[in-house]
């Protein structure tokens, strides 16, 4: 059972059999260590073994965004969500691309998008489809093109997608949002949903120029409206055989010497052959370079969150 702390509004998981044959227990709140009482819930359930409070909290939002095309966002979006998935945590990919990339890697053709369910005036639950284990996607159809048409005009139309989300962070440990690559109205939306923007960063020259311009946008926004917290980079594409590479590499290690999640993403025939084949990569090829490097990536992200 859910329990919160009435002083400061944590939430615990609480085996219910801590109550045992008794109406109430007081306990003890981890955060702010004042005592309150919890009383037993009226339907009888049927407890086996006790287990310790933990705290339950709300889903880390992570936001792949670069306004730079085709440098891995939705890949590293899909795998890195797929590698904490199978590390038992609760992921909700959303597509918020009208590319909808994301949601035709996952095979997933009849969903109902961010557009639809707002336009019926549903909550975004209603279109939660579940993809495997602990992961599930909303995803995004070419009616998403109607969304800026229809919203741009009104107010605080960035904070859309933050909004909605809000409604189901308690259902899940990440949610993973997929950005186009632009710095208009979805990956605004993006950003501003995020907890952390996740830049994925090819290693090209003019990806240092790239990083610096999403920096601004993300030092005004939270300078505004208090998010996103956090921004790192994500070195993709990386060709270790390449003199260019290596360069940019350096250079954006020097640079953003604080902002890296590691390790760099390799490149990886096997990435782009898992997906003409609809395969998780983890599955096609889970001890090639490019697997291993995301899902240490992913142990990354989910350390620092
Ligand atoms: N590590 C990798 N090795 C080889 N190919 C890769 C790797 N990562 C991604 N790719 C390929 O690069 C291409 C672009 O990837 P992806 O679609 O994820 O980029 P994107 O940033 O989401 O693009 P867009 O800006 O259009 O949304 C795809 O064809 C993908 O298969
Ligand atoms: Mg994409």
């Amino acid at each position: 059972m859910i329990i919160q702390c009435p002083h400061c509004q944590t939430r615990f998981r609480l085996d219910a059999r801590h109550l045992a044959d008794r109406l109430a227990i007081r306990v003890r709140c981890a955060r702010c260590h004042q005592i309150f009482t919890v009383t037993a819930p009226s339907s009888e359930e049927a407890p086996l073994k006790l287990e310790p409070a933990q705290e339950v909290r709300d889903a880390q939002v992570i936001s792949f965004s670069n306004q730079k095309g085709g440098v891995a966002k939705t890949t590293s979006c899909l795998c890195m969500a797929v590698a904490l998935a199978r590390r038992g945590r609760r992921v909700l990919l959303v597509d918020f691309d009208t590319q909808a990339n994301l949601t035709t890697l996952l095979g997933q053709r009849k969903v109902r998008s961010f557009y639809d369910l707002l336009s019926a005036e549903e909550p975004i639950r209603a279109g939660i489809v579940p993809v495997q284990d602990h992961l599930a996607l909303l995803g995004a159809n070419s009616r998403m093109n109607l969304l800026p048409k229809r919203y741009l005009n009104t107010q605080n139309y960035e904070q859309l997608l933050h909004k909605a989300l809000g409604t189901v962070k308690a259902d899940y440990d990440y949610i993973f949002i997929d950005t186009p690559p632009s710095l208009k109205f979805f990956a605004l939306n993006g950003l501003v949903a995020a907890d952390l923007v996740l830049i994925p960063t090819q290693c090209a020259f003019l990806s240092l120029q790239g990083v610096s311009q999403m920096e601004q946008v993300i030092q005004s926004l939270r300078k505004r409206l208090g998010r996103p917290a956090q921004h790192r980079l994500l070195i993709t594409l990386y060709d270790a055989q390449s003199t260019a590479s290596q360069a940019v590499y350096r250079t954006l290690r020097e640079r953003w010497s604080e902002q890296i999640l590691e390790p760099a993403i390799p490149l990886d025939n096997a990435v782009s052959e898992a997906q003409i084949l609809q395969r998780f990569l983890f599955d096609y090829a889970p001890t090639g370079k490019a697997a291993r490097a995301y899902l240490a990536a992913a142990e990354a992200l989910e350390s620092l969150l």
